[in-house]
């Protein structure tokens, strides 16, 4: 029977559960956003990225000019070291406590910019952009690019959004905009 105090107890609980789910999005890693974006009429994402410097980004930190600078720097090994990984690994941004599948070898990947997709991945969720919204979806704006794209990178470069925007453009042909 629905008694008041039984509906109290309802809403608290319904209260922890949004509550609790909006911290705990897991990063779930690309493999599962191929799934449903590598299809050529909606735009291949997943190879696009494939092709784009950010899903290299881990592999960049054992190059020549990273061996270089950690040397000169009196770092040991800079795919180990956090002051490098904070921007060249989203494996490293999820944390030990968030990694629900993805990999350290994915680099700066799709949840870095879009965030961590554990609750927006069902596919009537992932139809509806204002329920993936809520669920964690992120559209990314010059804002979020330059939480990386800035002078506490040893190697950066002038951030211009417009060009850098066109160099990883991955947009959904299929879409109406
Ligand atoms: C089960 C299939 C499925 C999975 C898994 C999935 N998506 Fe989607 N996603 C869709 C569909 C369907 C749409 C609607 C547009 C379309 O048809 O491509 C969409 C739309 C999007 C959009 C565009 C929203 C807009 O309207 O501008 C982004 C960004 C996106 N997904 C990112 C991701 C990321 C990142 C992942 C992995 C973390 C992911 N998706 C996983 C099916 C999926
Ligand atoms: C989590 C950190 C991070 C975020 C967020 C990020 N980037 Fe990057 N980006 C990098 C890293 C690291 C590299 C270097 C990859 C490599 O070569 O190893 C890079 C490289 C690039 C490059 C290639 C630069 C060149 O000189 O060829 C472009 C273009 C780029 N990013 C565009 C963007 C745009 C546009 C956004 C925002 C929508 C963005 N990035 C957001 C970390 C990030
Ligand atoms: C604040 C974020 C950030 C930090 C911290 C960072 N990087 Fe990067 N790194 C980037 C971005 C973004 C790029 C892409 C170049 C650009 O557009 O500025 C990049 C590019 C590079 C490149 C490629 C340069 C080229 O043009 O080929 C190397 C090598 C590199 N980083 C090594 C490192 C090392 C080693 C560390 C740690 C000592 C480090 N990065 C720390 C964001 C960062
Ligand atoms: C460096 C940041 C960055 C990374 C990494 C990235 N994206 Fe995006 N993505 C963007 C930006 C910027 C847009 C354009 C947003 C807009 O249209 O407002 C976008 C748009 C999209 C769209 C919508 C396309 C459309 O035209 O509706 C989809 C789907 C998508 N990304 C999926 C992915 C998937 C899947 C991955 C990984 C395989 C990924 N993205 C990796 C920055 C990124």
């Amino acid at each position: 029977m629905l008694t008041k105090k039984n509906l109290l107890f309802v809403c608290l609980s319904l209260f922890l559960v949004n509550t609790i789910s909006a911290q705990t999005y897991k990063y779930i890693g690309a493999d599962k956003c191929k799934m449903c974006h590598n299809k050529p009429a909606t735009g291949e994402q997943y190879k696009k990225w494939l092709a784009d410097p950010h899903s290299k980004a881990l592999k960049t930190l054992s190059s020549q000019a990273s061996l270089d600078y950690a040397k000169k720097n009196g770092i040991a090994d800079p795919a180990k070291e956090a002051k490098c990984l904070k921007c060249h690994s989203t494996y490293e941004k999820a944390g030990a406590g968030l990694r629900g599948g993805i990999l350290p070898e994915e680099g700066v990947s799709c949840e870095s910019c879009h965030g961590a997709g554990s609750a927006f991945k069902s596919p009537t969720i992932m139809k509806n952009i204002e329920m993936a919204k809520a669920n964690g979806l992120i559209l990314p704006t010059k804002e979020l690019c330059v939480t990386c794209h800035n002078k506490e990178n040893p190697f950066h470069k002038e951030f211009n959004y417009e060009a850098f925007v066109a160099k990883i453009a991955h947009p959904n042909p299929a879409a109406k905009k």
